[in-house]
Parts: C-alpha cells; structure tokens; sequence
C-alpha cells in the first residue's frame, strides 16, 4: 500500500458509463477486473455513471435501459451485488454535491489539459459543448473520493483524469490544512489495458464508435463474435516469434492482448504457443475462446434483462449502503469547507 494512502482503509471504487452497450474493452480494461477484486476480499464499490452519461445528449428512455443492461453485465460477468455495492449515480445525491466542491477547487486550465476534453471537441465548436463535458473530470473526482477510496482499477484510458483526482485531493487538503482526502492509486493491470477497434488498430475500440463492426459487444451472439474477429484487420504476416515482433503490428497485437487476457495468459505464452503460425489458424482459436468466454455472459444478461424489477431492487439496495458511506465523508467535507449544519 503506498505511503499516501496509508492511513486510509484499502477500498475500490470504479465506474462505467451507460452510454451505450458494454464492449469487449469495458469488459477486458474494467470489468473482468472488478470481479477479479472483489474476490480478493477488498471492499468494492462500483457505479454506472448515469451523470456522466448525460454530459453528451441521451435519450431518457435508452439512458433507463442502458443503464439496466449495464448492470446486467455487472451481474452476468460475475459481480455479487452481496460482495460488492452496485449502484446507479444519480441515486446518491453526494456524486453532484462532492463535484461542486471540486468544481471551485479546480482550475478551468486543468480541465482544458484533458486529452479526453481535447479529443471529443477536435473539430467541433468546443463553445457549443456542455458545460458538463468540461468538468466532468470534476464530477469523476467527487466519485472516487465520496467514498475516500484508495485504489481505481481503470483502463489505460483513464489514467489521466485519475492523475487530476490526485490533484484535486491534493490541492483540497493543502487549501483547507487537512488531510482529508486519499490519494488514490490508480490501478492499470493486466494485458488487455487498452483494446483496439478491430476495424483500425490505432483506435480504442468504443461503445461510440459507428461501426459495429470495429467491437464486440457483451451481447454478441457467439455468430456476431465469430464474424467480427473472423473479419477483424490484420497483416499478412504470421505471428512472430517474439513479443517484439509486434511491435509495429498494432492489429495483431490487439488481438494477441485479446487473447491474453481472455486466457489469462500473458502476451509472451500467447506467441510462445502461436509464433510462426498464421491468421488463419490464430484467428477460429481466438474465436473459439472468445465465444466459450463471452458467450455465458450475454446469455446470463439476456436472462437478468427479462426481470428489470430485480435489476432495479439491486440498484436501489446498492443505493442505500453507498449512500451511508458517503453522507458522514460528505458532511466532513462541508464541515471542512465552512457550511453551517443549520439542520440535523
Ligand atoms: P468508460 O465508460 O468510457 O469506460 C469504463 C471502463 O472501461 C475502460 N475501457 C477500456 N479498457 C480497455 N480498452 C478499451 N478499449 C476500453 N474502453 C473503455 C475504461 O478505461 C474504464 O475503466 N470516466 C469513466 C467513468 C467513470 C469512472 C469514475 C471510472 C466515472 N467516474 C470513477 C473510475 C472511477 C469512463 O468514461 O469510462
């Protein structure tokens, strides 16, 4: 445990946007280790950021059944909503009351530095954006430290609004002379940190992007996921005999990391066992595993989305016992700040 969290408790808190169907990166990058942390025993907290989602235009009705499906692939991936807390945002009022706070703790320039800011206005009239797309770093912050959680598992993605969390705390604790908030860790793990479109392998693959094609989605049929790695684009090449040969390969090194990960092999074994072979034998025993892993999830989802009461009674009980961790960090915080407690 590093020094600066020390004389907090270990506690994870992550979270995903339902702002369209969970993917195979969603999967690989958060998911798939959110379960692997909640079976070490630590305290987890995880949340489908329904207020983030709505920083770029959602309809009301698909935001509602994203964010059932989302939480059905927490379940169906293997998420214990005994073990783990699961919950929707919106549902605990600190998220926003915390991201206020935040919100005149940061600085405009710090949201500007943002890559993700940055790469969602190339091109566009950033003036005409939402003033929650700017600080939505703000409001991801306030997720992390309600709960004063220590450690983030995230894909690579996120590491830099991770950084502004440890900014935000840091400048918090240092403007009021406390030592109040943790300095989380981030937690990037794994080989599948960042899965790439698999129609062009210089893109994140991404529940935004137009091409069905260019992911998988958690709901993929077993055929759907055939089709899709079996017309994924590589290179002519075989695999090459060393990692290193991968270097300049992004597509087939994607679909290495893939099988990495859905293994739970390293990328080394993987060209260990595959070096020297070609696509076309790499790619149906790419399929094969995928199909054997994913296959149960989406079946179990399908299952779970038949009963949206139950979903939502998981969400609500998930709630509740976010909630009562959060309400005492967020009273200390107003303390803190100076508000008076006029009421109980
Ligand atoms: P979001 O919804 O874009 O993604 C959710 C999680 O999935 C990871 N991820 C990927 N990992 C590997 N390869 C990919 N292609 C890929 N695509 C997505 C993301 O890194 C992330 O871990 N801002 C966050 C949501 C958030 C959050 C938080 C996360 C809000 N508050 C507090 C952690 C803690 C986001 O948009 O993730």
């Amino acid at each position: 445990m590093a020094e600066a969290t020390s004389k907090f408790t270990p506690r994870i808190f992550s979270g995903i946007q339902p702002s369209g169907g969970l993917t195979l990166g969603n999967y690989l990058g958060a998911l798939k280790r959110f379960v692997e942390k909640q079976n070490e025993g630590i305290e987890t907290i995880y949340c489908l950021v329904d207020l983030h989602a709505i920083t770029v235009w959602q309809d009301p009705e698909k935001l509602r059944a994203q964010t059932r499906e989302a939480a059905a692939g927490f379940l169906a991936a293997g998420i214990d909503p005994k073990r783990s807390i699961l919950f929707n945002q919106s549902q605990v009022p600190g998220h926003a009351q915390l991201a206020w706070i935040f919100n005149c703790v940061a600085r405009m320039g710090w949201m500007g530095r943002m890559t993700q800011w940055k790469d969602k206005t190339a091109g566009k009239n950033a003036e005409a954006e939402s003033l929650g797309l700017f600080a939505y770093p703000s409001l991801m912050a306030a997720d992390i430290l309600l709960y004063h959680a220590t450690h983030v598992p995230v894909g690579e993605d996120q590491k830099q609004h991770l950084e502004l969390t440890r900014d935000i705390a840091a400048k918090f604790n240092h403007d009021y002379g406390v030592d109040f908030f943790p300095i989380t860790e981030p937690v990037i793990e794994g080989a599948a940190t960042r899965v790439m479109s698999l129609r062009d392998g210089s893109k994140k693959m991404s529940k935004s992007d137009p091409s069905d094609a260019s992911r998988i989605n958690l709901t993929d049929e077993a055929d759907a996921i055939s089709q899709k790695f079996r017309k994924a684009k590589t290179d002519p090449e075989p695999l090459p005999e060393t990692l290193d040969g991968l270097k300049d390969r992004p597509e087939a090194k994607n679909l290495v990391n893939i099988y990495a990960a859905l293994a739970e092999m390293t990328p080394e074994a993987v060209i260990t066992e595959f070096g020297g072979k070609g696509f076309g034998t790499f790619k149906p025993a790419l399929v094969d595993l995928a199909v054997a892993k994913l296959s149960p999830i989406s079946t179990e989802m399908k299952r779970l989305m038949a009963d949206p009461a139950e979903i939502d009674r998981i969400l609500g009980d998930g709630a509740e016992r976010a909630d009562a961790i959060a309400s005492p960090i967020l009273r200390q915080a107003y303390d803190i700040v100076g508000m008076i407690r006029s009421r109980p």
